[in-house]
């Protein structure tokens, strides 16, 4: 594991290293989301890690981000649901958030680096409207330190069923744990904001909607 007190980014640090290192960092200048400014606000009391890994099959690979944070969270008493694609939230406020970066030769993933942000012990008045920090909603939190160490066997744990298994190893759990069927989305593609209800999700872990769209990728979604 690579630790440092400040980068720019882990995303792209891990990119530089041997396939299986976490890189984590106490802070990032430039922390990249997924979000419509696709920025990561990362003051102290996050935690930043980003996972290299080498060639794996994609198909769920973000989901199982998501899935190992769901774990450790509900280690320490916080039920999260996971907003698809791979967004840990707690009602309506958002606690972690997962960025697969993925490199391919022809069709085949030739190297993923999956970066994960959880607000551990983040001073709310830092965070973005729509978040909440893991102190906030137990008495007993975890340091930053000792929540990346449970994450990190989470997703070795997790990796090792991906690999054996793929997405159908652990896919129940993530439905289980998703947004139920009925719930109302907008989801945005091209520019253009799009709305539906949710039916569930498929096998390679795409959303399928009530109306017979199946949504391979957004580049956002919010719950109506
Ligand atoms: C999201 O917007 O929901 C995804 C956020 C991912 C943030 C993490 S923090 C560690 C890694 N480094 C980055 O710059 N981004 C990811």
């Amino acid at each position: 594991m690579i630790h440092l007190k400040q980068c720019d980014s882990t995303q792209d640090l891990a990119w530089e290293c041997e396939p299986g290192t976490f890189v984590v960092a106490d802070t990032q200048t430039r922390g990249r989301g997924r979000g419509p400014e696709r920025i990561w606000v990362s003051p102290p009391g996050g935690l930043y890690l980003s996972w290299r890994l080498g060639a794996v099959d994609p198909v769920g690979f973000s989901l199982l981000g998501g899935l190992a944070v769901l774990r450790c969270l509900s280690h320490w008493g916080v039920h999260v649901y996971l907003k698809w694609p791979n967004d840990c939230w707690v009602e309506r406020d958002k606690i972690a958030g997962v960025l697969p970066d993925a490199r391919w030769r022809g069709s085949q993933c030739s190297g993923l680096v999956l970066g994960i942000g959880v607000n551990v012990q983040v001073e709310p008045a830092l965070l973005p409207e729509h978040s909440v920090s893991l102190h906030q909603l137990v008495a007993q939190a975890p340091s930053v330190e000792e929540f990346g160490q449970k994450l990190r066997a989470e997703l070795e744990a997790l990796l090792a069923v991906h690999v054996r298994s793929g997405l159908a190893g652990y896919l129940e759990e993530v439905r289980s744990h998703s947004l139920p069927p009925g719930t109302g989305v907008a989801y945005w593609l091209n520019g253009e904001r799009f709305q539906g209800e949710v039916l569930g999700l498929d096998e390679q872990g795409f959303l399928l909607l009530a109306d017979g769209s199946r949504l391979t990728a957004v580049e956002r979604l919010i719950l109506l």
